[in-house]
């Protein structure tokens, strides 16, 4: 048994090493042809077993062409960076462990690593001493945790316990939000019962900026979701001046950070987030910036009691002690022990490594926004962080751009439409990307927008 898994391992580990050399090289986006002859994997339930090096051979034939290459240096495409080195091996290992991250008592390992992680997390990002939080999918689902916390404590202080009884009979609550929220932030809204469309959007400035003169007054319980990064623009709410303005009205104050929140940890981008700390609950991915492996969502929490009022169980099998139990601060209950890949990035990069990670990638934007622009073409946004909007004319002739650099293969970056204008969309999120990928990026995309009428 044991040489078996031995031998398996050894084969999945020469796959996963000649896949990651491959994917510096081969085109970026997977071929259409090898996305249809992925459906091959499928036909009837085998009815019986096979051999399970036969069955990676198969996986690895199949599956691996037909991946997109995100974990290679010139993938520009939503906000996807690839996982670290370091990330990949603790993911492998923490894999061969086999742990329930549920609980203390389940995985005593998952649950050490996570106090230590969010520690790390709450320091490296100057988030208020005492922040807890817990470990989830994505942001979409770190937005819903933070927000069922944030929908606890205002009703509470409106005297309901949203826990116990529900919205039914609740007070209502007031909920804000910038025009350019995210759509995942209205999901997690529609998802707690607060609804998708009942909130108040308060309109935003050309970057997308919620702005603080047309904010709304607010009087009873009431919810602000600002935005740490806009998915296009990559601009920032200014919660500098909101918060403050806000300080008095008891209103719970949350940030979706999707990717922003890595702004926080850069000694250069960090002006950024000026303001942000004064939030009571924060949403971000470790799965972007950080480069750990999918999935990977943060959700914190300034008063943590207020998470585990929303999240927490009771039942006479489970734990109650003092320590911190990580069922009580997310939605789910058994699952991976994601603090592990967090443990593994921090420890391998540092404050100075996740610093210069986040400046590199800023950098790296602001080339590619200079290099466009040099070649005529036309940059939609202020490149304040690792996003570049950018334009080559009329939306057709952009969407013809688009659709040639993804087939190229030189770097994959998909298409979007800010302000009116469809627009080509470039985030620069990965630890792998040097200097010469940005370089090899540029020409192709200025070469396909000169052959492309
Ligand atoms: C601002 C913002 N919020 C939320 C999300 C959703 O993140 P996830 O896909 O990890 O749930 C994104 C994704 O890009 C985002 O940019």
């Amino acid at each position: 048994m044991i040489a078996m898994t031995d031998e398996l391992l050894q084969d999945a580990a020469q796959r996963a090493r000649d896949f990651l050399n491959g994917v510096q090289t081969r085109p970026v986006g997977a071929r259409a042809d090898a996305v249809e002859a992925a459906t091959a994997l499928g036909g009837a339930l085998p009815e019986t077993g096979c051999d399970m090096h036969d069955v990676l051979a198969r996986l690895d034939g199949l599956g691996s062409p037909a991946a997109t290459g995100n974990a290679g240096p010139r993938y520009f495409g939503f906000v996807t960076g690839g996982t670290h080195p370091a990330a990949l091996a603790a993911n492998w290992l923490a894999a061969a462990w086999d742990q329930n991250g549920f609980s203390r008592m389940s995985s005593p390992i998952a649950a050490i690593i996570e106090d230590i992680a969010i520690e790390w997390l709450v320091d490296l990002l100057h988030l208020p001493e005492g922040t807890g939080g817990g470990f989830v999918t994505g942001a979409t689902t770190a937005n819903f945790t933070a927000l069922a916390a944030a929908r606890s404590k205002v009703l509470a202080d409106a005297g309901w316990n949203v826990e116990a009884q529900g919205l039914f009979g609740a007070p209502d609550i007031t909920v804000i939000v910038g025009e350019e929220a995210h759509p995942t932030l209205a999901k997690s809204l529609g998802l707690l019962g607060l609804g998708r469309e009942r909130v108040r959007r308060v309109p935003v400035d050309a970057q997308g900026r919620m702005r603080t003169d047309a904010l709304p007054d607010i009087a009873g319980p009431a919810i602000v979701c600002l935005q740490a990064g806009n998915v296009n623009s990559g601009a920032f709410d200014p919660a500098h001046e909101i918060c403050p303005a806000l300080a008095d009205t008891g209103a719970w104050v949350h940030v979706d950070g999707a990717f922003g929140l890595w702004a926080a940890a850069s000694r250069e981008q960090a002006h950024l987030f000026r303001g942000y700390e004064l939030a009571h609950s924060w949403a971000g991915d470790a799965h972007k910036w950080l480069n750990v492996s999918y999935d990977s969502g943060l959700a914190f929490v300034r008063e943590p009691r207020h998470l585990s009022n929303a999240m927490g169980i009771s039942a006479s099998y489970l734990p109650q002690g003092e320590a911190r139990e990580p069922f009580a601060f997310t939605p789910e209950s058994s699952r991976r022990a994601r603090g592990i890949e967090i443990w593994a990035v921090l420890s391998a990069l540092g404050r100075e490594g996740v610093s210069d990670l986040v400046a590199r990638n800023c950098a790296q934007a602001r080339r590619l926004a200079e290099g466009l622009a040099a070649a005529g073409h036309d940059i939609l946004n202020e490149v304040s962080l690792n996003q570049v909007v950018a334009a080559f004319g009329d939306a057709e002739r952009t969407g013809r751009i688009i659709a040639a650099i993804q087939e190229d293969g030189t770097c994959w970056c998909g298409g979007t439409n800010w302000r009116g204008r469809t627009a080509l969309r470039l985030s620069v999120s990965s630890w792998a990307t040097s200097d010469a990928d940005i370089e090899q990026s540029l020409d192709a995309i200025v070469r396909i927008a000169r052959e492309t009428e």
